[in-house]
């Protein structure tokens, strides 16, 4: 394992002491000819892979995250040519994968994309990852109670590999991978003072591309717009259209409070229907919480008594500042910790031995 600034890259099999020179090549040259010299055993790569804790499944077969790989001819990689899902447990148990595979298959019709299992094989082979993926993780004192010995499992089927070339009929058969890695939800600080987001895009900017209500591999637009947040101290972008307004985080839903109700932009803006989206309006709806399905202009959003995001790590977790204006008091408010306590509630998790109560 060698570590490139801090945490990365981890060599397969033991290099050679100068592998360029003392590997026989794979070409039939001599080895005293340079041209052939490059071509080294991929035992003899040096792969850049993150030092990850976790468990992946690539079609079917199960290996330690250190050790996955896909083909460079993969379109996944090539094109962002796939879709994708995450799910996460609740003391280990998949919180509402039925959905999270369903909108999976979803967006693989949206782009065409034919998924080669069976929604019960998905089942089964996301239930096996996390079994597998049930060792230790060192313990983070900084994070939220119900997050503790979790994991998420990110679900992704590429259009698999064939030649170079954007025809989708070079394509031979699709490429499943399943990642399971320890939960990294954000702090319980965060649940308890709020976070910044940052809004990008807007009337005269580049445009997001693809089908938003499709979760695809395409993340280009949304990786710049977590970069400029990040670059202001925010923890999510928040994604506006042409006409100014927000649609949604970079990887969350968006609702704002005013007035004791919820108003958040309906799927008809051109959003991801999110499953913790859906589980938050069905909680209003119980408890009698008035919510507005409507365009929601930036200024609409500054001007809310309250704000909050919506996504399967992150539960509810409340915005407090957009850009450099404070939301209310900038704390979090009472309907979002109302909204968040119900779904802390219905989803469960924290409740093992040893753990603080699973509230905020
Ligand atoms: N993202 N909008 C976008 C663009 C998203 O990528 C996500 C989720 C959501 C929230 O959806 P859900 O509640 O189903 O998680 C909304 C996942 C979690 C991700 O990319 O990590």
């Amino acid at each position: 394992m060698d570590l490139h600034n801090g945490h990365w890259s981890h060599r397969v099999g033991e290099p050679a002491s100068d592998p360029l020179v003392t590997r026989t090549p794979h070409c039939g040259h001599s080895a005293s000819d340079s041209t052939c010299h490059l071509l080294v055993s991929s035992s003899d790569l040096e792969v850049k892979i993150p030092t990850v804790n976790g468990i992946v499944s690539i079609d079917g077969m199960v290996v330690p995250a250190g050790e996955a790989r896909v083909s460079v001819f993969d379109r996944g990689f090539l094109y962002g040519d796939s879709v994708y899902e995450v799910v996460r447990t609740y003391d280990l148990a998949l919180f509402e994968l039925g959905l999270h595979l369903a909108r999976l298959a979803s967006s693989a019709e949206r782009i065409a994309l034919s998924l080669p299992w069976t929604a019960d094989r998905f089942d089964r082979e996301v239930r096996r990852v996390v079994e597998a993926s049930r060792e230790a993780d060192a313990p983070d004192p900084a994070a939220a109670p119900w997050n503790l010995g979790e994991c998420s499992v990110r679900i992704v089927v590429t259009r698999g590999s064939g030649e170079l070339g954007l025809d989708p009929g070079l394509a031979v058969e699709p490429t499943v991978v399943l990642i399971a890695v320890p939960l990294r939800g954000p702090p319980l600080a965060a649940y308890r003072e709020g976070v910044a987001a940052w809004p990008f895009g807007g009337p005269g900017a580049p445009r997001r591309g693809g089908d938003p209500a499709a979760k695809t591999g395409e993340h280009l637009f949304h990786v710049l717009a977590v970069r400029e947040a990040r670059a202001h101290g925010a923890q999510e972008a928040l994604l506006l259209d042409g006409a100014g307004s927000v649609t949604e985080g970079a990887s969350s839903n968006v609702f704002a409070v005013r007035g004791g109700a919820l108003e958040t932009p309906p799927l008809g803006v051109g959003i991801l229907a999110g499953v913790t989206r859906a589980v938050v309006l069905d909680i209003a709806g119980r408890l009698g919480i008035p919510v507005r399905e409507r365009p929601l202009p930036l200024a609409g959003l500054e001007s809310a008594d309250e704000a909050f995001l919506t996504s399967t790590v992150r539960e509810v977790l409340p915005v407090v500042r957009v850009g450099d204006r404070p939301i209310g008091p900038a704390a979090p408010g009472p309907v979002t910790r109302r909204i968040h306590a119900a779904f802390r509630e219905a989803a469960g998790g924290g409740h093992k031995p040893g753990k603080a109560p699973a509230s905020v």
